[in-house]
């Protein structure tokens, strides 16, 4: 389509070529020499030309429109599957405003360029060639003026879209400045709705608003300063060619016909000079946009499968760390953590707020990779691991759940979209989930998340969980998953984890000591070191955290309860 396009352009420019020596021979070899019938054969020869080089230039808009319609969707397409790709460390990076940005925005802009705009400078170029040649063939004294005042209007070009470029950069970065607070504004709602900071906000929003105003207009203001030099420039290069051709025809050294055409010439000059001006602009502005897109698409993905890596169906789940270390932004926050976790092996964690316990699982499915040491499932080096095969081997529920504005039965079956409705229900019976779903004005198909109806913290919890159970992978992560279930509930999903367990690795993240006293090991994890490990009677049997953390939570609730029991018989 491309190669069409530029096809039927160059018939239109040939045209434009042609038809003003067929107007000077109208004039000098019919109306100066008096030859009527050669005057309108050769008008209608010219008329005759000049339709084709509509119809050409129509064609070429065509094809160009469709060429670029196929190009926008590539570079959609592409930035989206990238924006899949990149792993965690990138948007620990970058804030959403900017990626929405680039991915709407600055997407539109270079596939703008590439499609119209591209098409737009080979032709204001190609005019260019075409016409200084037929002004050449006309006459090379007037070209040689002609010229001079172009090359003015192209500095004047030149300079003014070096100085616009900035105010385009400006632009740019304010308008995903923009959009970052709104979306920010609109995920942290309910913080602002708390603290009733309202106004403050709406503010805050505008001063952002207005800078970009006048962002938006600075380019605009330069442009409206830097039209009527353009225009004056063409103005007083019209009257040079008037003057000095009438007097070359004058002298009669070139025909009236010869003016006549050389006039026509530079006519069509004028408008790609004006243009060069905005396609300068677009050129500046494109630059800008095209340096995000593509530092976006050669973003390193990082963490990837390796070349040649082989896909795993039966992951057995035997973890092992090895003098694992942890840094983010060269940040140290785990030191030479080793474990070794057999197959089906559950495995509770527990340890103060902020010690490591979500980092050191977000290895196992290479969320991030290890800055020290390596992680192993069944014995391989997870790195070395085709990573999609990893990561279906591992099921994680995240500490913060995340849920889909769609209805309750896809969220669960979000990890296997195939599984059947007997299936989900299993999965939501088992995390507990079952009754509510139930109540819910249409059950399983039921909207939920941003559109639909709001969820509580433990309902949303339990929904991750189905959705992690529904899995069926060697390897299970709760991080944190049942911190806002109340206890009881909470037995009971434990109870269906073990009757589901099967063979699977599961590692229990939890605050609680409820939660992981069943487990067949405990870590202690403490500033990013295992500080303890055993099972619970044994852990319990000697001072440290978790024998703290049982008194804190089993002690104090037994002694109120016997508490409790001694007020009531004292009461009977
Ligand atoms: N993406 C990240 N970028 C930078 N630092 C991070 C990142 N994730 C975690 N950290 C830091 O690493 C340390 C350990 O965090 P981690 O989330 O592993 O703790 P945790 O034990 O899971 O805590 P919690 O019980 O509160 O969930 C913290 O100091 C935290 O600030
Ligand atoms: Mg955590």
């Amino acid at each position: 389509m491309a190669l069409l396009s530029v096809l039927v352009w160059l018939v239109s420019a040939a045209m434009d070529l042609v038809v003003p020596q067929v107007l000077q021979r109208v004039i000098d070899e019919g109306i100066v020499a008096g030859d009527r019938s050669r005057l309108v054969g050769l008008s209608l020869l010219a008329a005759a030309l000049i339709v084709l080089r509509g119809a050409a230039l129509f064609g070429a808009r065509f094809c160009q429109r469709w060429y670029q319609a196929g190009i926008s969707r590539q570079l959609r397409n592409e930035v989206y599957d990238k924006l899949q790709r990149l792993p965690y460390a990138y948007y620990d990076r970058v804030d959403s405003g900017d990626v929405i940005t680039l991915a709407i925005s600055d997407t539109r802009t270079v596939q703008g360029f590439t499609g119209y705009g591209v098409m737009e400078a080979v032709r204001t170029v190609g005019i260019y060639v075409v016409i200084v040649t037929g002004m050449v063939i006309a006459s090379a004294q007037l070209t040689l003026m002609a010229l001079i005042v172009l090359a003015l209007m192209v500095a004047v070009a030149t300079v003014y879209g070096r100085v616009v470029r900035p105010m385009w950069l400006a632009y740019r970065s304010q308008q995903a400045q923009l959009t970052r607070v709104l979306t920010e504004n609109l995920n942290g709602i309910r913080v602002v709705k708390a603290f009733a900071t309202e106004e403050r906000e709406i503010e805050a929003f505008g001063a952002e608003s207005e800078l970009m105003r006048e962002r938006a207009l600075a380019p605009i203001r330069l442009r409206a300063r830097a039209m009527p030099l353009m225009l004056l420039l063409t103005g007083i290069g019209s009257l040079v060619v008037i003057w000095a051709g009438g007097l070359l025809a004058i002298e009669g050294s070139i025909s009236i016909g010869v003016l006549l055409a050389f006039y026509y010439y530079f006519t069509r000059l004028i408008q790609p000079s004006r243009r060069l001006g905005f396609i300068v602009q677009q050129v500046a502005r494109t630059a800008v946009s095209a340096d995000r897109v593509f530092g976006l698409l050669d973003e390193p993905v990082g963490i990837e499968s390796p070349p040649g890596a082989v896909k795993q169906t039966r992951v057995k789940g035997r973890v092992d760390y090895e003098g694992v270390d942890i840094a983010f932004n060269r940040r140290r926050v785990v030191s030479s953590v080793s474990a070794k976790i057999a197959t089906s092996d559950v495995i509770g964690i527990v340890g103060p707020t902020g010690s490591g316990k979500t980092s050191l699982l977000n290895l196992i499915p290479r969320y991030y990779d290890a800055a020290g040491g390596s992680v192993r499932v069944d014995g391989q080096d997870v790195r070395s691991f085709d990573l999609q095969s990893l990561r279906s081997a591992v099921s994680i529920v995240p500490q913060d759940p995340f849920l889909f504005s769609d209805t309750v039965r896809n969220n669960i079956a979000y990890g296997n979209p195939d599984a059947s409705l007997d299936d989900v229900i299993a999965a939501a019976k088992d995390a507990q989930a079952y009754e509510f779903i139930l109540g819910m004005p249409e059950g399983f198909e039921t909207v939920i998340g941003e559109r639909g109806v709001g969820l509580s913290g433990g309902q949303r919890q339990r929904l991750t969980i189905a959705r992690a159970l529904l899995r069926e992978s060697a390897i299970l992560i709760l991080d944190d998953a049942t911190s806002s279930v109340d206890t009881e509930t909470e037995r009971r999903i434990q109870d269906a984890l073990r009757r589901r367990a099967g063979g699977r690795t599961t590692f229990i993240v939890s605050q609680r000591i409820s939660s992981v006293e069943h487990a067949d090991e405990i870590l202690v994890v403490d500033d990013g070191c295992v500080a303890d490990r055993g099972a619970h009677a044994e852990l319990l049997s000697r001072p440290g955290f978790y024998r703290d953390l049982y008194d804190l939570q089993v002690r104090q609730a037994e002694e109120a309860r016997a508490d409790l029991a001694a007020a009531e018989a004292a009461d009977a």
